[in-house]
């Protein structure tokens, strides 16, 4: 098979009508309906609540992307290898962050042209207000918000917690842990570990439910804040985990400064990111780059990059450690 050019363009350009219909596979709760195995199209659609004619078309167009298998002559659909990840609760699970990346990403993405020009985020253009702003707004939007958290947790960044070298640790403060989902699963691994999930107000909200069900509420407590005020401690470590790329450097820096001022002497800090041009699956790097670009004016950043800030702030990067994942441990430790 001869592929053109133009034909590889269109089905470069071609992306924001697929992610489209992977997010309406996701709301509908199509992936769900078919965990269980195929059916007949037409008791799938009265099932979700579709169009059966529709949705043979959109379930060609997808089974040609592993995301269904269709037996045209049956009249069957059934899930392909990446299908289940749209459903609710597998291993794999990406179902909210299809929910959050087109209910909050997808719109301000159609602004990224002026963002070239003027480097103010799309979303502050689109949203009206800064993405975190906007988003605390309505409980419902953080909610799914921390939910995709949880899937990229899961799915992208578990085996860089399973990593963390949390040896002679006696208390870790989760700096913008959002639910609590992540020091929980600390908590679970170090059983004399005690932790501090520290995050804006309404989303720390969902905190100690979430650690009264993982069994560590006698050692994880929530505390609710702005890091560019302050952060909670003293503590002997600090992770923040997917935070720091969120923010320009001068805001990074006052983030870093912050952890300092509350820190043990000699405190370690570990922060979960990506690394430019080091770790597995750049391309995830580099979408999460412009991500940040179009949502928050933050950036992925290199191995200098990172060295550079950390010192800014007063931290010596000790080591970067790849995952199996996209994403990297970055050591560092707070200098006298
Ligand atoms: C990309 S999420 C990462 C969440 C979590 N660490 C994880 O890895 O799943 C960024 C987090 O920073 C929090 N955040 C944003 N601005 C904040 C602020 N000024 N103070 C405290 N937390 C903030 C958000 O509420 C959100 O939970």
């Amino acid at each position: 098979m001869t592929v053109t050019p133009a034909a590889d363009m269109l089905r470069l350009l071609g992306g924001f009508e697929i992610s489209q219909a992977l997010y309406a596979v996701a709301r509908t709760g199509l992936a769900d309906l078919l965990l269980s195995g195929p059916r007949p199209v037409t008791e799938l659609a009265e099932a979700a609540g579709v169009r059966s004619d529709l949705l043979r078309r959109l379930a060609r167009t997808l089974a040609a992307e592993d995301v269904f298998t269709l037996d045209e002559a049956e009249d069957m659909v059934g899930l392909g290898p990446l299908g289940t990840t749209l459903a609710t609760g597998t291993p794999e699970s990406v179902r909210n962050v299809a929910l959050m990346w087109m209910e909050t990403h997808y719109l301000p993405f159609a602004e990224l042209t002026q963002t070239l020009r003027d480097g103010i985020p799309s979303a502050d253009r689109v949203l009206g207000q800064p993405f975190f702003d906007w988003l605390g707004q309505d409980p419902a939007k953080v909610a799914t918000f921390s939910a995709a958290m949880a899937d990229l947790l899961r799915t992208l960044r578990q085996d860089a917690l399973a990593s963390l070298d949390l040896a002679g640790a006696g208390s870790v403060v989760d700096v913008g842990g959002a639910d609590g989902a992540a020091l929980a699963e600390l908590a679970e691994r170090h059983p004399d570990l005690r932790g501090t999930v520290f995050d804006l107000p309404h989303v720390v909200a969902a905190a100690p439910e979430l650690l009264r069900a993982r069994g560590v509420a006698d050692r994880v407590t929530a505390v609710g804040g702005d890091f560019f005020a302050s952060v909670p401690g003293p503590a002997d470590c600090y992770l923040a985990c997917f935070i720091l790329h969120d923010w320009p450097d001068d805001r990074a820096v006052r983030i870093l400064e912050n952890i300092r001022a509350a820190a043990a002497p000699g405190a370690r800090l570990f922060l979960v990111e990506t690394v430019l041009g080091e770790g597995t699956q750049p391309q995830i790097a580099n979408l999460m780059d412009l991500t940040m670009m179009g949502m928050l004016g933050g950036r992925e950043r290199t191995r200098d990059h990172w060295q550079t800030l950390l010192a800014t702030a007063g931290f010596r990067l000790d080591r970067i450690r790849p995952t199996k994942g996209p994403m990297c441990v970055v050591e560092a430790t707070l200098q006298p």
